[in-house]
């Protein structure tokens, strides 16, 4: 199981720092929420966000567009080196057309589903998919408490094979972590556990929660 870092709650004013700590720590990679102020009640980040980001470290980046028309985004954050690109389901846009421009994009191609949002109705998408983001919240903001509805959708996934990586995103902490490692999710995007609370050094108490999250608390 890795764990990605959502940049969304660490320090924004010390962001290149905050980055080169979690390298330091061990995380596997990074994930950057952008959101619109229509899709979800909240504006987050942007591309050129992505594009700094991309320019100060190695690790992977993993792009999560909780806007309601991705498809002008898309070739921006792309091209600056992303591992993955996930657009939600529940777009206003065609999404197998918005798929399609990820992939010959040469991103990972990623859908994520909000919490109401089944996996039946993302059948017919999955052999195009790399990556589905399993919303643990409502997508808009960080700090909120897990949906623990959701985690069937886990398993649900993993029958799929076929390399599909399967993350859940929102609501990971010490306390939620050992039912989501029981369903086998393959990454966590992790916000505010990782980057609140320090009780030691900074360094130290990353290292100690990547500890916990990897080893399922
Ligand atoms: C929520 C975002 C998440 C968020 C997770 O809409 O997609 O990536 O940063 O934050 P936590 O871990 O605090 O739930
Ligand atoms: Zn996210």
């Amino acid at each position: 199981m890795k764990v990605y870092a959502s940049l969304l709650a660490c320090d924004l004013l010390n962001v290149e720092a905050e980055i080169h700590a979690l390298e330091e720590a061990g995380v596997d990679g990074l994930h950057i929420d952008i959101m619109d102020g229509r899709f979800v009640p909240n504006i987050a980040f942007g591309p050129d966000f992505v594009r700094h980001v991309c320019r100060v470290t190695k690790l992977p980046v993993s792009v999560h567009l909780m806007v309601r028309e991705p498809s002008s985004l898309i070739g921006m954050v792309t091209c600056c080196g992303v591992e993955s690109v996930a657009v939600h389901y529940e777009i206003d846009e065609s999404l197998p057309a918005v798929l399609d421009m990820i992939k010959c994009a040469g991103a990972g191609v990623g859908l994520a589903l909000n919490p109401s949002t089944e996996v039946s109705k993302i059948e017919s998408y999955v052999e195009e998919l790399d990556l589905v983001v399993v919303m643990g919240v409502e997508p808009g903001f960080g700090g909120q408490t897990m949906d623990y509805g959701v985690l069937h959708k886990i398993d649900s996934l993993k029958q799929i094979g076929g390399g599909l990586l399967v993350a859940i995103d929102g609501g990971i902490n010490d306390n939620t972590v050992g039912l989501v490692k029981q369903k086998e999710a393959d990454i966590l995007m992790v916000g505010s556990y990782l980057f609140s609370g320090y009780s030691e050094s900074k360094l130290d108490s990353l290292r100690e929660k990547i500890k916990i999250l990897c080893g399922g608390a």
